[in-house]
This record gives C-alpha cells, structure tokens and sequence, in this order.
C-alpha cells in the first residue's frame, strides 16, 4: 500500500501537558521503518504545525480553547484530504482526539460514503450543550456528525461542509460514556459495542457485526479512530484518561487485523498516547502498543509474514 502519515502534535483538546509528543514517540518506536519492512511504501508529511489562528482570548463560555480546536481541525481535515487525494492511505498519529473531527472530515471529503469506527472508553461525542468537562477531545463526533448539525452553528466550524451520517458510525471498547452521550446514541441509534458487548460476543464478532450495521454491502472505505485509553490501562498507561476494565492489546491487534481483512482500511488514526504521563516503563509499553496497532492495521500477521 502507499500510505501517507501525519502528526497532529495537538494538545489542547484536554488540559494535560505532552500528548502533543504522541507523534514523536510513535515515530521514534521505528514504526515508520517497521510498515516498510512488511512492503508498503510510506510518505511521512511530518507534524501539523500550529494553524495561524491567534491564541484565544475571548474564551468561550463553556468549551475550552474553542477557536484552537477549531482551527487545528481545519488543517488536519484539509491534510488528511490532501492524503486522500494523492491515493494514499492515511495513518495520523496524534495527538489529542479532538482532532478526530479532522480526520473524519478530511476523509469524508474524499470519500463521501466512508464509514468510521471509533475505538475508544469514552464516546467523544459530547456536543457545546452536554459537555461536562468542556474539553473538546470529549466532543469531535458532535461537529461531524449530520444528526448533530445544528448544535454547534458557529463561524469557526464553517469548513466542515460534510457530515457523517449516525448509521455509519460504529463504536466499540466504551465503557465511560456520559448520560448525554448515552441519550444521544440511543435517539440516533449509533451502533455501540460497550466493553459489556465485546465480553458478551468476543471481539472479532464484535467488530464484525460492527461492520455488519456500518456497511451491510461490504464496499465502503473504512476509517478507524483508535484512542489508546480503549485499551486497559494495564496494556496502556500513558494517556489523560484511563478507565479500567479495558482492552487488552490482543483484542485491539485482533480488531484492526479484522478491519485489514476487508482490504478496505483507508484510514487510520492513532491517539491520546501522552508520554508525560507514568514512568519510561509505561511510556515505552503504550508506545509499543500502539505502535503493534498500526502494524495489525497494516497486514502484519503474528503468524510471520513471508
Ligand atoms: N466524556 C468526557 C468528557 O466529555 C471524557 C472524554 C474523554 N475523551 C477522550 N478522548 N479521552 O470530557
Ligand atoms: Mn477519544
Ligand atoms: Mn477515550
Ligand atoms: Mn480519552
């Protein structure tokens, strides 16, 4: 495959200091080196660097660094676009998961029948009004989402021009989710497979009757939005925040080699890999899982590839 890679050194979706650092410490663990090595032909576009938007000073009365996120959004989304376009592959490395409005609307852009699949304990979909927290990595879904449309109707979230349509959205791995979250999965009858439905199933039957409900026909391109906190902290330290009872990184590695399977994977997002957060140890054990992510994502097989 031809896959293009960006950072979206971006911190500022959350209040803790260093996820901007998750694309250096990925790129460090020689993924890059390790994605060549099984035959695909990389294209690192390095790290977004900060959009010229100013610093806000009109804060927003409820969200956090509101014109920030917006801003950063518009260059990850017209990056990974651009990716798209050239017919690459995408894989962004975060990165907070604010920038999964980006992602997602950089590859609906280009592919308007795209589905996604978000991996992750909490479901990001908070919209201005639910927030409780009022931090945007809370919130990405809520701009992308068609459903949501009217929520937030502001100047700074004018580019996002398409939206994602609630029955081509999957999650799976939640297990936080906020009783305004819940409400709205349950109205828009988003397909939600909590950590009790991959216990119940297994997660290859899991992932694949996710694939069932987001693409019954099997020929949509697929988008995956992996936050590591889905994963069990156990496997996962290094991230703002952890919930346990998560993941273990093989049911993760067996989720994306079930995406891969489709041949169908056009996108990639790995995220919320923090290195400031917990000791080396924990550092190089989340680095190392993610890092194993993308290569299950890319066809490496734990069987030995030829
Ligand atoms: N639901 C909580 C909130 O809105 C937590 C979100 C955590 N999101 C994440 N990408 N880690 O603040
Ligand atoms: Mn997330
Ligand atoms: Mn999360
Ligand atoms: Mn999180």
């Amino acid at each position: 495959l031809h896959i293009g890679v960006v950072g979206a050194a971006f911190e500022k979706g959350q209040s803790k200091k260093g996820t901007s650092l998750g694309p250096k410490v990925i790129r460090d663990s020689s993924v890059l080196k390790n994605l060549k090595d099984l035959g695909h032909q990389i294209e690192d576009f390095g790290d977004l660097t900060k959009s010229n938007a100013q610093i806000d000073k009109v804060t927003h009365s409820k969200v956090k660094n509101w014109h920030e996120v917006a801003s950063y959004n518009k260059s990850v989304s017209d990056k990974v676009f651009q990716i798209c376009q050239s017919n690459r592959k995408v894989l962004t490395l975060g990165g907070d998961h604010s920038i999964g409005a980006g992602t997602v609307h950089g590859h609906l852009t280009a592919y308007p029948d795209s589905c996604v699949i978000w991996v992750d304990a909490h479901a990001d979909i908070n919209t201005v009004k639910s927030t409780p927290s009022g931090n945007m990595h809370g919130m990405p879904l809520s701009f992308v989402l068609k459903e949501l449309q009217d929520e937030p109707s502001s100047p700074e979230w004018n580019w996002v021009k398409n939206r994602l349509s609630a029955k081509n959205l999957a999650f799976i791995g939640l297990r936080d989710v906020d009783p305004e979250e819940r409400k709205i999965i349950n109205e828009l009858g988003i397909c939600s497979l909590s950590m009790e439905e991959v216990d119940l199933m297994g997660i290859k039957e899991a992932v694949q009757f996710a694939l069932n409900m987001i693409d019954p026909l099997h020929r949509r391109p697929l988008h995956v939005s992996f936050d590591v906190d889905a994963l069990d902290p156990v496997e996962a330290p290094s991230t703002g925040t952890t919930v346990r009872g998560g993941l273990r990184l093989r049911e993760g590695m067996t989720l994306l080699e079930t995406v891969n399977t489709t041949g169908r994977l056009s996108a990639l997002d790995i995220v919320e890999v923090n290195p400031a957060i917990g000791n080396s140890e924990q550092v190089g054990q989340t680095v190392e899982a993610a890092r194993r992510l993308v290569l299950a994502a890319f066809g490496n097989s734990r069987q030995g590839n030829s």
